[in-house]
């Protein structure tokens, strides 16, 4: 079984959708829990966004589950998150694979425990072969950190001979991003009232639409998400051409 559309998708929606997803700390703490709570609750939501993707004629989905900036968190909310990664690639693996998730992930790997990158590999490598939803899940992601690592990659191939430091343009750096297989996100939302980006794809976002909205992360339903959606089709898109 597949999560294939049931209805034909709006033509004019976002095909790629990257969410960050705030409010977990808040969500808690209004209930007088610990923050972990949250995040619990939080890591709930995603299920059922992913499968409201086809219906909404969203084909990818990029989620903001971790940033570079978040080590600064206490030691017990941060091994509690890593903790709540593998619980959750673990429960949710043959899902995913069952409904047709492809998943990725991006960020760096580097300072990430080595288990849980065993399990990221596993999990890409398990769902290479789906196409019906994209979600590439962001951890220990921060564009600028994105940027400088693509930078070094092309600084290599320069210095091996193999790339033409002038032939360099836009297109070649977004070669050697992390991203560098998906399509740019068309909308960005974000939870919880914060209106910032806070390092999420930078280079990317560049034309995307923005909606932050009121709804902490926890509280986030399939009707926001199809709110948000919605009002995606009535924006104008210019990418700096006069309105035709
Ligand atoms: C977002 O919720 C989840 C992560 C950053 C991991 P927060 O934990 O930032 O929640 P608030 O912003 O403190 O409410
Ligand atoms: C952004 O939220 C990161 C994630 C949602 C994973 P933060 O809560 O870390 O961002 P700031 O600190 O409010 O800017
Ligand atoms: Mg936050």
């Amino acid at each position: 079984m597949t999560i294939a559309p049931k209805t034909a998708p709006p033509t004019h929606g976002p095909r790629h959708v990257a969410i960050i997803m705030d409010g977990n700390g808040r969500w808690a703490q209004q209930r007088g829990r610990p923050r972990l709570f949250g995040h619990q609750a939080g890591a709930r939501r995603v299920k059922e966004i992913v499968r409201a993707c086809p219906d909404l004629g969203v084909t990818h989905l990029t989620i903001f589950a971790f940033s570079t900036e978040n080590w600064k968190r206490t030691q017990a909310e941060v091994s509690g998150l890593m903790t709540l990664f593998r619980r959750y690639i673990r429960a949710e693996a043959r899902g995913l694979v069952r409904e047709g998730v492809r998943v990725r992930f991006i960020g760096d790997r580097i300072r990430l425990e080595p288990a849980l990158v065993a399990m990221m590999d596993e999990l890409e490598a398990m769902t290479a072969g789906n196409s019906v939803v994209n979600l590439t899940v962001a951890l220990n992601y921060g564009g600028r950190d994105e940027v400088a690592r693509a930078t070094r990659r092309l600084a290599r191939e320069v210095a091996a001979g193999r790339l033409d430091p002038e032939a360099v343009d836009a297109e070649t750096l977004a070669r050697f991003l992390d991203t560098h297989v998906l399509p740019d996100p068309d909308l960005v939302i974000r939870t919880s009232g914060e209106a910032r980006i806070s390092n999420f794809l930078l280079w990317q976002s560049a034309y995307a639409e923005y909606d932050f909205i009121d709804t902490l992360w926890p509280d986030f339903t399939t009707a926001d998400f199809a709110a948000c959606v919605g009002r995606f089709a009535g924006r104008d898109r210019r990418f700096g051409a006069a309105p035709g």
